[in-house]
């Protein structure tokens, strides 16, 4: 718990603030903030936008940073990842275990984002990823908040994980994860969902399953996943990752769907690194892109959240935990490139999930935790376009990580330029 003070940066809405942090929260946000003592430390934004740290709502820590063990995914279909993943896991070591994932929470802080839910497989012969999670989450505690989802990877009932998923909550994992489009039949499906639903409500918990994570127009397990948040009172509590077959739905069928997901304020995580790579993978041409359908989804005031999913693991040998990189990814697959479309693209990786995973006191308003990031770049805009430098990651007014501007010196005869690709290199900037 720390004191700071941030002069000179912007906020969203393009006005300009200076940001006083006293142990720990923002204790106020205003356009010039005085009278700061001499020994409360202090950084300059020159200027930059401050963002709330990042969020990713859905990643896998216990699979991360293992691509190409044993093998590489050839074929780059999510059925080659599961099967790829059900060969490594009984090799798997602790130490091995949390050492990537250790890795991951460095590049993840050092990229701005400081909190993440990550499912961890429940299915195997024992709760070796459970337990490793446990350890890297209480380790990173005071720099990143770490949410856990029991995930029966291999399925609830196909491989009969429910005691050890039942295990994993008792031992402190916080939300309760599904899979049921990979259950034997659609009917199983529904099953292990009202069967984790009912888990969830006995214990107080969230819900947040993979669902309909393939192309099959006809896979609706969404529909039962309303139906029992519905008739259970989780509103606000359950979400449905991925949902990449309602990008091959019916419009008619969408139009009924919809507002069931409204009725039961469903939270919505699309993996866009990830849907455009494995899903499409059976299409000639056209192929399609298998996102799930997010511009409609914000149209109809649902919370949707972008996550990453996986980095350099069986199922994706790319990334690098950026987040920034994962909204910029989204727009452009889901068309939305209106100045509006792209702001709420940054909403899903910044406010969206922090509601979606019921973040207490997250944002840039008074009373909120200290946490936030300095971007090099002016706008949310500017950020998604050039995935810049995080010039200061904060916690709790702690700085935890640092990064230089970004500029190239160019010189064209006698003259020499600084070119940082942000409006700070146009003559004009600041005089609009
Ligand atoms: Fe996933």
């Amino acid at each position: 718990m720390s004191d700071l003070f941030i002069k000179n940066t912007v906020l969203e809405n393009g006005q300009n603030a200076d940001i006083l942090i006293i142990n720990g929260k923002i204790a106020e946000v205003s356009s010039s903030i005085e009278g700061i003592s001499d020994d409360t430390p202090k950084i300059d934004a020159d200027g930059w936008l401050a963002s709330p740290p990042f969020i990713d709502s859905h990643f896998h820590l216990d699979a991360t940073l293992s691509y190409g063990m044993p093998r590489i995914n050839q074929s780059g279909t999510l059925l080659e990842g599961i099967s790829l993943w059900g060969e490594l896991k009984p090799t798997l070591k602790m130490d091995e275990l949390i050492e990537r994932a250790d890795n991951l929470c460095r590049w993840s802080i050092a990229k701005g984002t400081l909190a993440i839910r990550s499912h961890v497989d429940v299915s195997g012969k024992d709760l070796l990823g459970v337990e490793a999670m446990l350890q890297v989450r209480e380790k990173f505690k005071d720099f990143l908040d770490i949410q856990l989802v029991a995930f029966p990877q291999d399925g609830l009932f196909r491989s009969g994980c429910l005691d050890n998923l039942n295990k994993a909550l008792d031992m402190g994992v916080d939300v309760v994860g599904g899979i049921p489009h990979f259950e034997r039949t659609a009917a199983q499906g529904n099953e292990s969902i009202k069967i984790l639903c009912e888990i969830a409500e006995k214990r107080g918990l969230l819900v947040d399953m993979h669902c309909d994570e393939s192309d099959d127009p006809f896979s609706r397990q969404i529909e039962h996943l309303t139906l029992e948040t519905a008739r259970l009172g989780l509103f606000e509590r359950v979400a449905g990752s991925h949902l990449t077959s309602m990008h091959s739905m019916d419009n008619y069928y969408f139009s009924k769907l919809l507002p069931m997901m409204q009725e039961a304020k469903m939270g919505i995580i699309a993996n866009p690194l990830i849907n455009i790579t494995l899903q499409g993978r059976h299409d000639t041409y056209p192929k399609r892109r298998g996102m799930t359908r997010v511009k409609e989804q914000i149209n109809a005031g649902l919370r949707v959240a972008f996550g990453h999913d996986c980095v350099m693991d069986p199922w994706y040998p790319l990334g690098s935990h950026d987040m920034l990189e994962v909204a910029s990814m989204a727009l452009h697959v889901a068309h939305m490139t209106g100045q509006n479309e792209m702001k709420e693209c940054f909403h899903a990786i910044t406010q969206y999930p922090a509601q979606i995973m019921h973040l207490e006191n997250y944002g840039l308003k008074k009373g909120c935790n200290g946490d936030l990031v300095i971007l090099q770049a002016t706008t949310p805009v500017e950020a998604l376009r050039l995935k810049p430098a995080r010039l200061f990651v904060i916690k709790k007014g702690q700085i935890i990580s640092t990064e230089m501007p970004k500029s190239s010196k160019i010189t064209i005869g006698e003259e020499t330029y600084n070119v940082s690709f942000t409006q700070k290199d146009f003559s004009w900037y600041g005089t609009r």
